[in-house]
């Protein structure tokens, strides 16, 4: 058994014995068993460990916590355990303090949200972003083209160093001069990890880079004294579970001195005249943190970090490559009776990877196929996991460049969408002739057990082989 700390939390030796995470799945998830619970939705949120939860309620009630921004005891409290969450935040990424700050958001959308506000763009710079990324980064294109710089995507479910280049020093219709590259550490889509090695050659072309890391610092080691991007978004539910609502941006501090903020707030000025209309902005992250922090969670990232890390992210990574494997190479084997395949994977199924399945995290997207080998409908297959008691995500997970990609959309019939006033997402998707609304997302995480892949494994196995599953009777799509 691991031990105890201050904090309630276990600490080293937390997986330890002949299947150690069966273990601490057993006294820190044991809600999902205890519930009858498959849950298969990780790339969307990690699970609460009962440890940091009953943690959290001990610190919180056994202190006294004020607004950080004064001097008062309950402040100075609640200061102390803030600067303790920004060390513990770089000492878990391998960050040297002289060279990045840690800046907390609501989550990882927040973190990417500050760098696009105040990211100086100009017409005679570009955003270059993959393909294959979140929303989140997507919306980043609306502050570049605001400020007149050209938008570039780099095609492809795999970022390759040709198309890579291309996007970053085409000359297009103006001299590039560099900007912001930002890309996924690890799809959300289709699980598959970009090369890190892309950071530095992106820099030295003259690229500022942001990584999202919000799908890969779940289950991956990001060392921040290897690999050095400028910005690096997480959410920190999606690593331990709780607290929700607390995100961090990590940014190198001579990356942040080149941000312009659009506006200030409370909390992120040294001094500001209301009639004289100056005010000076806070010199460090302070600067970016707007109005009060989430100062009774934050200290929960220490605890979550101690947590995670006691159990060691190497060992939930390999805990989770394997389990992705049985997932794969259990899937590859599912067969109608003619011999047909059960199901589609998108990117990184083995076809693409060699076969090896490298280069990927715990996060499969797939579409199961009827007998007839055409799609089964996404929201046939949430309806009949849910009554199962199997919790997967379908859809286009907020990722529509690599749904795009997956199902092969031309752009010429992208832009006639975009052309055409379509009253619904259902009339939408029948103008680009797609099947189905997206896909369905299957994705693993420290609390996964082999059991749990096996269900979903017999789920579509017992649930589909051999029949045609229609959509009757399903509501209209209100999102994708
Ligand atoms: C790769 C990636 N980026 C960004 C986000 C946005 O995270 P959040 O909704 O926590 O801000 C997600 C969420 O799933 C994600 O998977």
């Amino acid at each position: 058994m691991g031990t105890t700390d201050a904090t309630g939390c276990m600490r080293n030796g937390e997986a330890e014995g002949p299947d150690g995470f069966a273990e601490l799945r057993a006294r820190e998830f044991g809600y999902l068993d205890e519930g009858g619970h498959t849950y298969l939705d990780h790339t969307g949120a990690g699970l609460p460990p009962r440890s940091l939860v009953m943690g959290s309620a001990r610190r919180i009630t056994g202190g006294l916590f004020g607004n950080p921004h004064s001097e008062s005891p309950a402040s100075r409290a609640s200061g102390h355990l803030l600067a303790e969450a920004r060390r513990a935040v770089l000492r878990h990424f391998n960050a040297d303090p002289d060279e990045y700050a840690v800046i907390f958001t609501s989550n990882a959308t927040g973190a990417l949200r500050l760098v696009g506000e105040a990211y100086p763009f100009t017409p005679g710079s570009r955003l270059v972003m993959s393909l294959d990324n979140h929303n989140s980064v997507n919306g980043l294109r609306e502050y570049a083209r605001a400020r007149g710089a050209a938008t570039v995507y780099v095609p492809g479910l795999r970022l390759d160093e040709k198309r890579l280049f291309a996007a970053l020093s085409a000359p297009g219709d103006r001299a590039a001069t560099g900007g912001l590259f930002a890309y996924p550490a690890q799809s959300n889509f289709t699980g598959v990890q970009h090369s890190l090695d892309w950071i530095a050659a992106a820099q030295a072309q003259g690229y500022d880079v942001l990584l999202d890391a919000a799908a890969f610092a779940p289950t991956n080691v990001l060392d921040l004294s290897r690999h050095h991007p400028d910005f690096t978004a997480v959410s920190w539910y999606k690593v331990f579970g709780h607290p929700t609502g607390v995100g961090s941006l990590i940014a190198r501090r001579t990356a942040l001195a080149r941000l312009r903020r659009p506006w200030f707030s409370g909390g992120t000025v040294y001094a500001v005249s209301a009639q004289a209309q100056w005010h000076v902005l806070a010199a460090d992250e302070a600067a970016f943190e707007d109005g009060t922090v989430n100062f009774l969670s934050l200290p929960d990232v220490t605890a979550g970090l101690a947590w995670i890390d006691g159990v060691g992210m190497d060992r939930v990574h390999a805990h989770v490559a394997a389990l992705t494997g049985r997932l794969l190479s259990g899937l590859r084997a599912l067969r109608h009776s003619d011999g047909s395949p059960l199901v589609r994977v998108y990117g990184a199924d083995g076809a693409d990877a060699g076969r090896t399945d490298a280069d990927r995290g715990g996060t499969v997207a797939l579409n199961v196929l009827g007998a007839d080998g055409r799609i089964v409908d996404e929201r046939v297959v949430t309806r009949d996991s849910a009554a199962h008691g199997i919790s997967l995500r379908a859809g286009c997970f907020c990722n529509p460049g690599a749904g795009e990609e997956a199902f092969d959309l031309p752009l010429t019939r992208l832009r006639t969408a975009a052309d055409t006033q379509v009253g619904s997402l259902d009339a939408y998707l029948e103008l680009l002739e797609l099947p189905s609304a997206g896909a369905v997302r299957v994705s693993l995480g420290v609390s996964s057990q082999p059991g749990d892949v096996e269900t979903f494994l017999a789920f579509v196995a017992g649930t589909y082989r051999d029949r045609v599953p229609t959509a009757a009777g399903l509501a209209a799509r209100e999102s994708c």
